[in-house]
């Protein structure tokens, strides 16, 4: 997922992509000549992936796993899911209530975290999925249904925040980096840069996409978002540097703590602290496009084909956090938090389990290096939990602090 491949070798699309991504790109096309012609690039990308029965999240293709274009900590082993649910008991006990998952996927860490709960004796009162993809939801509805029905039963499914708050847990594995972002580029000397928009114009190239970057004037709240990150930033960055930021997190922070009464979230993605993410090395971003498990950053290809995603910037998220009155609990790298959370013993147990099946010892090691070694998923990804009401501590930040 993070190696990169030249936009000429992805591969070849069938008749069937080719015109659903005709389509994608004509509907695209048509917002924006009725918007004006040039429209930011965060709502560009919300309709790629979210325009309904057309966008990459909202259409029909496979996404998750080895036939789709991505694989995701869930769908790599259950280890990863078990252990949350095992964080998500220790919470519960506590607070009681149930556990709203975001953006789902293909519903596996629902049934895995659900199945976790039960031989923990710690079953939620609900399991609520909040799902913007009604295609997405139908799958997970179809996946969640093979549950014993003691499980399928608590499973109930949202479109978009619920209207009561509720005590528990929250779940999110990689949404954040779904949101749509903005991209700017800073124009100038340090000390006098001026923040400029990239946006996307339509290209009176007819050929495939049609659509280009295009540099307007920055909106002042986007302007004021870059100078604040510029301000917090060790060192000045370069004339031309482009990078992105979601403004996004605020309005969805608030969402999210309004229907916490007490408890505790738990988002996990790839990201890093601001100073980190901000690099002035990182000269172009970290936008990058996924298509049949190959990385790239043209967003203009394969439109409604390809996932499109930003690294996160985990100090926004905290300050986020911070204004919508929720507390940071932890924040850990992914292998960190799995080792808090208890992979060891539960490796441990499973492999004993398996003491006489090699191929099923081998499979185990090999999903846990891939949640856990820092060449994998286990240093780029992180965790930070939030909370309400809420100050026991958390066992799976126990091994590791890490700073905002
Ligand atoms: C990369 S997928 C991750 C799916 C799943 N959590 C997993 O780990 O396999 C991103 C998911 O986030 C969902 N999503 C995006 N924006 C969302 C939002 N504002 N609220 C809830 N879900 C959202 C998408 O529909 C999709 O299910």
């Amino acid at each position: 997922m993070t190696s990169h491949t030249p936009v000429t070798t992805l591969p070849p699309l069938n008749a069937d992509e080719m015109a659903h991504s005709s389509r994608v790109t004509e509907h695209i096309r048509a917002f924006m000549a009725a918007h004006g012609g040039v429209i930011g690039f965060d709502a560009w990308m919300r309709l790629a992936l979210y325009a309904p029965g057309l966008g990459y999240y909202s259409a029909g293709a496979t996404k998750f796993g080895a036939a789709g274009d991505f694989v995701t900590a869930p769908e790599i082993s259950s280890l990863f899911s078990r252990c949350l649910a095992r964080q998500a008991a220790d919470v519960l006990r506590e607070t009681g209530g149930g556990i709203l998952e975001l953006g789902a996927g293909s519903g596996r860490m629902a049934a895995d975290v659900l199945t976790e709960l039960q031989a923990l004796d710690a079953l939620p009162e609900s399991y609520r999925i909040l799902e913007v993809s009604a295609d997405l939801a139908a799958r997970q509805r179809a996946r969640l249904a093979e549950l014993p029905a003691d499980l399928a039963r608590r499973v109930e499914w949202l479109d978009r925040w619920p209207a009561d708050s509720t005590n528990g847990v929250v779940l999110a594995n990689e949404v954040l980096d779904a949101m749509p972002v903005q991209r700017f580029i800073l124009r100038g000397e340090p000390g006098a840069q001026r923040v400029r928009e990239l946006c996307v114009g339509l290209s009176d190239d007819a050929g495939f996409g049609g659509f280009e970057w295009r540099e307007i004037e920055a909106s002042p709240e986007l302007e004021h978002a870059v100078h604040a990150i510029l301000d917090s930033l060790p060192e000045p960055l370069p004339d031309g540097y482009a990078s992105e930021v979601c403004l996004a997190f605020q309005p969805w922070m608030a969402g999210l703590a309004a229907q916490i009464e007490t408890g505790v979230a738990l988002l996990i993605d790839y990201g890093l602290p601001r100073a980190q993410l901000y690099h002035p090395e990182r000269v172009d971003g970290s936008l990058r496009c996924h298509f049949r498990h190959r990385a790239h950053d043209d967003p203009f290809t394969h439109v409604g084909l390809q996932d499109i995603t930003a690294w996160v910037d985990f100090t926004r998220v905290a300050e986020a956090a911070d204004s919508a009155d929720l507390a940071v609990l932890g924040f850990a790298s992914q292998a960190a938090f799995l080792i808090g959370a208890g992979m060891e013993s539960l490796l441990t147990t499973e492999m004993q389990l398996a003491a006489n099946d090699l191929r099923r010892q081998a499979q185990l090691a090999g999903e846990a290096r891939r949640l856990m070694l820092p060449g994998e998923m286990g240093e780029i990804f992180k965790v930070i939990a939030l909370g309400k009401g809420f100050n026991a501590p958390l066992a799976g930040f126990a091994t590791q602090a890490l700073s905002l």
